[in-house]
This record gives structure tokens, sequence and C-alpha cells, in this order.
């Protein structure tokens, strides 16, 4: 089986490459780096199976023709720009990467009949009930142009679906972290937490740290997207994927940083746009694909604080 992984340079992405590899796939990779890092592809650059790696955009029609002439027999498609804040500052990036990025993927797919998994996300959704998590039916409210420009995608691969059979599968994991994920802004909040506390640094909370997040350590992810690309049954489907509990920003901080006095509330940049409770309903994920995550919150810190001490050494 041949793969291609758009955003493969990323952090889901790099988890996701080395999946493939490990199921003994061919992958090509293309990733502008934007936000992806060579480095973190350097495990396997002597990987038999890896067959190329393109730096590149999927709105480079020639770079993109040049990873599709390997016909893949299915493409992961995560190349997106993932940035909130910057997505509600300046829109037309969220637009040009994640909806015509999206559209000169699906376009190629549609000319070799390939079929893709489209990553979604969480961010598409209204707030959870307080008793209520997030199933795939849950209602819609994109609070930000990054959520717009994924529902957007997603409801453009439904029409390839639709209107060609094209087989698409979409998954929408919860907020995700874990080793590889930067400690910018355009990391998660887990990450930039942990190497705060690393550099014994304060850790900024926006908001009064109510917020809650469901939230998915990095293996279990790419599990589950492996598993949804391989179910027949998925094709068509949109697929939740989250630990099933969450967690208020302020009790994560407490949990990373033993010392609260550390720990201070900073005015929202945008909040307008925070989801206030984010919370995983994974029964579909679990009845369809047999899925369930594995590492709970506590091992997944640890594992990225290792990772993270690594590299400060
Ligand atoms: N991290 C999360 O919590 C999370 C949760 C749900 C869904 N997702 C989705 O998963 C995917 C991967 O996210 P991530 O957290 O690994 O982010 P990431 O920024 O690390 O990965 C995205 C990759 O895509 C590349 N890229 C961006 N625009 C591109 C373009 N136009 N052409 C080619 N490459 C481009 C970037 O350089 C980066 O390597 C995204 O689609 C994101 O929306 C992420």
């Amino acid at each position: 089986m041949k793969a291609l992984v758009t955003g493969g340079a990323g952090f889901i992405g790099r988890w996701l490459v080395k999946k493939l590899l490990e199921e003994n796939f061919e992958v090509w990779i293309i990733d502008n780096l934007e936000n992806g890092r060579e480095s973190n592809l350097d495990e396997f650059h002597n990987h038999p199976l890896l067959k190329g790696v393109v730096y590149d955009d999927v709105l480079n029609l020639k770079a993109l023709n040049s990873v599709f002439a390997f016909k893949p027999d299915i493409v992961f498609h995560l190349a997106a720009q993932i940035n909130v804040h910057e997505s509600l500052e300046t829109p037309n990036k969220a637009y040009e990467s994640n909806i015509k990025g999206t559209y000169n993927v699906l376009e190629e797919c549609r000319a070799l009949g390939t079929k893709i998994m489209l990553m979604g996300t969480c961010m598409v959704y209204d707030m959870a009930g307080s008793h209520k998590p997030i199933n795939e039916d849950h209602p819609l409210k994109p609070t930000s142009p990054y959520a717009a420009s994924k529902l957007s995608a997603e409801i453009l691969a439904q029409s390839y679906y639709y209107s060609y059979g094209l087989p698409v599968v979409t998954c929408r994991p919860f907020n995700t972290y874990g080793p590889y994920q930067k400690y910018n802004l355009e990391g998660g909040v887990v990450s930039i937490f942990v190497r705060q506390t690393l550099n014994g640094d304060s850790l900024e909370i926006f908001g009064d740290g109510t917020q809650t997040r469901d939230l998915l350590y990095v293996e279990d992810c790419v599990d589950f997207v492996y598993a949804a690309s391989r179910c027949e049954q998925a094709l068509g489907q949109v697929i939740n994927a989250g630990s099933g509990t969450d967690i208020a920003i302020m009790d994560l901080a407490r949990m990373i940083c033993p010392d609260e006095s550390k720990i201070r509330l900073v005015d929202h940049r945008h909040p307008q746009s925070e989801i206030p409770k984010l919370l995983c309903d994974y029964s579909k994920a679990r009845s369809l694909l047999g899925w369930e995550p594995k590492v709970d919150l506590k091992s997944g810190i640890q594992k990225l604080k290792e990772q993270l001490q690594e590299i400060c050494v």
C-alpha cells in the first residue's frame, strides 16, 4: 500500500508517518514547513519505505502533482493552517490552506479515484452540555475562521463522496497533545504548560481557567485515524475521538505545575472564540472501529515531559 501524508512534517503528521511505516506502507509526504519541522522526520530518514518528502505547498499544483504521480492508494490530508488566533487576525491563510488546499487535494484524488482520510477538528462544535458530551450529531458552531475553514473542507470532501463516489472518511479528533508538539502559541496548551514549567516560567491562562478540554494523546489519535482509514463502514462518515473526560485549564495547569504562585490569569485575546466546554463522546469510534484511547492524561504528560527534557540537554 502506498500512502501520501500531507502535513507529514507536522506534529500529528510525523506520528502518523511513523505508524504507517510500522504498518509497512510506502510513504510520501508533502509539507510546506510553515509549522512543521524537518527534524520531526529525522527518525525516518533512512527508512526504506519512506519514499519521498517534498517540502512544498498543497497550493502549488506542480508540487502536488509530483507526489500524486506515485499513485497513492490513500491520502491522509492533515496539512492545514492550525492557528486559531492567526485565523482571527488574518483569515486569508486559513481560507487558502484549509479550503483551497483541500480542494486541490480532492481534485487530485478525484482524478485517480484515491481514498482520502480528511482530518477535521472538534473546534467546529458548540460547547458540550454539563452532562452531555459531544457526539457527531452535536450542534456545530464555528467560532473562528479556522473552525469555519476546517468545516468547509469537510463539507467539500463530503460532496466528493456523494457526487463522485470518492472514498472519503472524516476524522474529528479532540485536542491532541504529546511529544513533538510545538510549545509556542501554535502548539497545544499541554506542551506550552510543560515547557513553561520546565523553564521555571509563569503559566499564563487566557480567561478564568474554567474552560475545559478533552485531551487526546497523539498516539491514540493516530491509532484512531489509521483504524478509520481501514474501515469500509467508515466511508462517508464523520467520526469523533477523544479521551471521554475533560479537564478545566486551571486544573491542567495545577497538574503540570506544582507551584501555584506561577499560574497567572491573563486577558483572553479572543474571548468570543473560546469554547467553554469540550468533552468528546467517542462511542461511534468504539462501535465502528473498535477504537478506545489507551494513554491517560498523567502518563501522556509524563511522556511529553521526558521528550522535552531530552531536547533541553
Ligand atoms: N493538534 C490538535 O489538537 C488537533 C486536533 C484536531 C485536529 N487537528 C488537525 O490535525 C492536523 C494536523 O495538526 P497538527 O496539530 O499536527 O498541526 P501542525 O501544524 O503541526 O501540522 C500541520 C502541518 O501542515 C503543514 N502545512 C500547513 N499548511 C500547508 C500547506 N498549505 N501546504 C503544505 N503543508 C502545509 C504545516 O507545515 C504542518 O507541518 C490539522 O489538519 C489540524 O487541523 C489537530
